[in-house]
């Protein structure tokens, strides 16, 4: 069963310069329920914009979003509000967003408040319950956010998401701030809530160990494209944008890094090319046919997709 089924998405802004850029181009994905589908590739590539645009926090371009079998992408606020409940965004730098003359009861009650008409002791009882489970304890109840560190923040941004059992949450860099240990305990926290209900997660980070660790399967993007999924990241990849990502980020030395050429810089402005493959620019070995021809995203055995001509013919 699917959860969602994204059918050619877009999603572009027009920048300063007046021209069109897109932060999303032509994506189609399914989401099957239960799963967790990492999302990996470089800063800017695309992978926050795809997760608001599933829960309807931006809204696609082009192209259909549909949510356990309605078609939500034309949804007014009212009628979502109807669904809203059961998916939630645990976002990326969630550590200085919160409210900051609210303390960590009211941040997380709040979701509650909202959807829930629960006793206020009930209420209490499972914010302490969460609070615990994201390795935190009820002394934190009257903090507010700035008296806290930012893998403590991180964590509360984690309790609130979870409070209303959601059936779908985009973690966006949902552990990346959160040390080792407790890295550890979220992510087992994630999946005992994923084998206990069912749940269903997009888990977007950079860190392939914790990509490694949850995810049912990984879909890699380049500039707002997807140019393959794999079963799990220790898969055999073969696209060549998924092979230089690989390596670069087993490479401790940042030096080292910036000498694999293939790979992004941080504030490069690239541009999706007007024809042909979305890599063409940076692979090694780019051939006629890709720069005339876009690689159709396909099955290359069982769950493995990969969009490139080279990979294709082999
Ligand atoms: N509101 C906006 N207006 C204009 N451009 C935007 C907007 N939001 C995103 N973009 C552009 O869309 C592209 C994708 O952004 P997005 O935040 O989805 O990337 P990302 O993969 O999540 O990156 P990171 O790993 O750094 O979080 C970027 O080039 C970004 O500059
Ligand atoms: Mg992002």
């Amino acid at each position: 069963m699917n959860l969602y089924e994204i059918k050619g998405v877009y999603k572009s802004y027009n920048n300063k310069a007046k021209s069109r850029v897109y932060a999303v181009y032509n994506i189609d994905l399914t989401i099957k329920k239960g799963e967790v589908l990492g999302i990996v590739g470089e800063s800017g590539c695309g992978k926050s914009t795809l997760g608001k645009m599933l829960l309807k926090l931006e809204q696609p371009t082009q192209g259909r979003i549909i949510f356990n079998q309605q078609d939500i992408t034309d949804y007014s606020f009212k009628q979502m509000r109807k669904i809203r409940s059961g998916m939630q965004m645990i976002f990326q730098g969630t550590a200085n967003a919160f409210n900051p003359y609210f303390t960590v009861e009211q941040i997380i009650s709040e979701p509650l408040n909202n959807y829930s008409r629960e006793a206020k002791e009930l209420k209490e009882k499972k914010i302490v319950e969460m609070l615990e489970r994201v390795g935190l304890n009820k002394t934190y109840l009257t903090r507010y956010g700035q008296e806290m560190s930012g893998g403590q923040r991180q964590r509360v941004g984690i309790a609130r998401a979870l409070i209303l059992n959601p059936e779908f949450v985009v973690c966006d860099e949902a552990v990346s701030s959160i040390d080792y240990a407790l890295k550890n305990q979220i992510l087992q926290l994630l999946t005992d809530l994923k084998q206990q209900f069912g749940f269903t997660y997009l888990f977007i980070s950079h860190d392939l160990a914790s990509v490694n660790k949850i995810c049912d399967r990984v879909v890699v993007m380049y500039l707002g494209n997807i140019v393959e999924i794999i079963p799990h990241i220790n898969y055999q990849v073969q696209h060549p944008y998924t092979k230089a990502l690989l390596a670069a980020t087993l490479i401790p030395d940042p030096h080292q890094r910036e000498r694999k050429r293939v790979l992004f810089r941080e504030g490069e402005d690239l541009k999706i090319p007007k024809s042909g493959c979305v890599f063409q620019n940076r692979c090694l070995y780019t051939q006629s046919i890709c720069q005339t021809e876009q690689p159709a995203l396909m099955s290359k055995s069982g769950e493995h997709y990969i969009a490139c001509h080279l990979c294709h013919n082999y």
